[in-house]
């Protein structure tokens, strides 16, 4: 909606509403809950105004190939907190990867942005100031703790049941608290919906490095989990449940992952599932649970992993240091036995994704050395000629994924099946912004037309 906001010139009540909506920065000595009262009736008014002024015009044909081809390019969803653009990635609220990196308040020291700005960037369109930011730390902090029930279940898991499964499992748990589900039962009127989905969202985001710490202590055997700090940043207490809380580049490679993982528009696997399941007004932990179970896919979030498991298996293969043309051979085979190469292509864009990007500046600044990003620099001088030339894949292009293992592998966090779960604590931050507002604004349950090919074939046939 940011953006329709910024292409409509016309009429004078539009843009004094969108200043008012949003002005760049975030008004001062406001708590995220109460900026966001005073922005739903303002966003209520607009989307009547859109859907009386647009509500009946075409958004153009749907294509029988788009009910057989995933839906790809099928406009049918309104999410607020990012748009993807083919060529040139991802915005969020209008704001570019490295606008986020120069606008969002940072950690003393830091230079990587803070990501409970960029939440609150999600959530309104404005950019907050550092006590806004750091009031999210200390909030997020004083949520933070999970129930014994749910550290039982987590304890329970056996270490061979993926971390993905054990995050869903966890984060489905934490729905026995849910402030909506709670209001719901107690007959809480449609208006105030809002209310309990965001606190349920504030939750939710707050106990996810206590999950996330937990299962990989748990499975890979690192010790006991400290305890949050309130005086500390959220990625500085995540790294910290990790074990990397006392290495400063990795903390603020985490700043920088959750900021870049954290939404990729609506339409992803992760995304759309937990608006899906959300409007059937199951509550946020249940619906992001669900995210989380797209997420674990591979053609998904799983596909991080799957990079750092195919870079492993070549250099066993044709071992470190190995020659171009001898990777060139690898990646063919890999094409030849019907397998995709992780981490590249793309649905949605047609340019390396500035995800991608991001993560190199990060690795050239930090890690320029380092044999494994050397090797995903070697793998993007030949992949994408090959898929070119294998002329199937429509992006022959590095996604976020073909980098991120890299960086974490780089830091000591080699164990790849746990790479998703990172993915997973970032993509809570989109899915619970829209969550928010879909409960704002009355989004109706989701109900799209499915179709027989025996009835496609009759309509058809019908009309000719
Ligand atoms: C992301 C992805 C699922 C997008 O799928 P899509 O929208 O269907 O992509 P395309 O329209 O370009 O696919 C056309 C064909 O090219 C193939 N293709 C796409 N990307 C490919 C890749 N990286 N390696 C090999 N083949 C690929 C598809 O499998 C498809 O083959 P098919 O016609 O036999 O089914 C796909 O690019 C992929 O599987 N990439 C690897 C996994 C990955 O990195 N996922 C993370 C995405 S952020």
């Amino acid at each position: 909606m940011a953006s329709i906001l910024r292409t409509s010139r016309t009429k004078p009540v539009w843009s004094s509403l969108a200043r008012a909506r949003f002005s760049s920065t975030a008004p001062k000595n406001t708590t995220l809950k109460e900026r966001l009262a005073e922005l739903i009736p303002l966003e209520l008014e607009n989307v009547k105004r859109v859907r009386a002024e647009h509500g009946k015009k075409s958004f153009g044909p749907v294509l029988v190939d788009q009910l057989y081809g995933g839906m790809r390019g099928l406009p049918a969803l309104i999410w607020d907190g990012s748009v993807l653009d083919a060529d040139e990635g991802i915005r969020f609220r209008g704001k570019t990867i490295p606008e986020c990196q120069e606008l969002l308040p940072k950690a003393p020291g830091g230079a990587e942005p803070l990501p409970e700005g960029l939440f609150w960037l999600l959530v309104t369109g404005e950019v907050p100031t550092q006590e806004q930011v750091t009031e999210l730390s200390k909030d997020w902090a004083a949520r933070s703790a999970i129930p014994e029930f749910v550290e039982e279940i987590l304890d329970r898991c056996p270490p061979t049941l993926h971390p993905m499964s054990q995050f869903s499992l966890a984060v489905t748990a934490l729905n026995h608290n849910s402030a909506f589900a709670k209001a719901y039962q107690d007959g809480v009127s449609k208006k105030e919906y809002w209310g309990p989905t965001f606190e349920d969202s504030m939750d939710l985001i707050a106990k996810l490095p206590n999950i996330a710490g937990r299962i990989y202590r748990n499975v890979y055997g690192q010790g006991k989990l400290p305890a949050i700090d309130p005086a500390k940043d959220y990625s500085h207490n995540l790294s910290t449940l990790l074990g990397f809380g006392d290495n400063q580049a990795f903390v603020e490679l985490m700043r920088l992952y959750i900021t870049i993982h954290s939404d990729h528009e609506g339409g992803n696997v992760s995304a759309h599932t937990g608006k899906l399941v959300g409007s059937a007004l199951s509550d946020p932990f249940l619906a992001f649970a669900a995210s989380l179970n797209g997420l674990a896919g591979p053609l998904h979030g799983l596909a991080n992993q799957e990079v750092l498991v195919w870079l492993s298996k070549m250099q066993s293969k044709i071992g470190k240091n190995a020659s171009d043309e001898a990777v060139k051979e690898y990646v063919w085979a890999t094409l030849k036995g019907g397998q995709v190469v992780p981490g590249y292509g793309h649905a949605v864009l047609r340019k390396t994704d500035p995800r991608y990007t991001a993560q190199r500046e990060f690795a050239l600044k930090h890690l320029p050395e380092d044999p494994l990003f050397k090797l995903v620099g070697q793998i993007y001088n030949i992949v994408p000629d090959i898929l070119l030339e294998a002329g199937k894949a429509k992006n022959p292009w590095p996604n976020v994924d073909a980098h991120s293992g890299a960086l974490l592998s780089h830091y000591g966090l080699t164990q790849m099946q746990f790479y998703t779960v990172l993915f997973g604590v970032s993509r809570a931050f989109g899915v619970a912004a829209q969550l928010i507002w879909d409960r704002a604004l009355g989004a109706p349950l989701e109900r799209p037309k499915s179709y027989s090919t025996q009835a496609i074939e009759k309509i058809f046939k019908d009309k000719a």
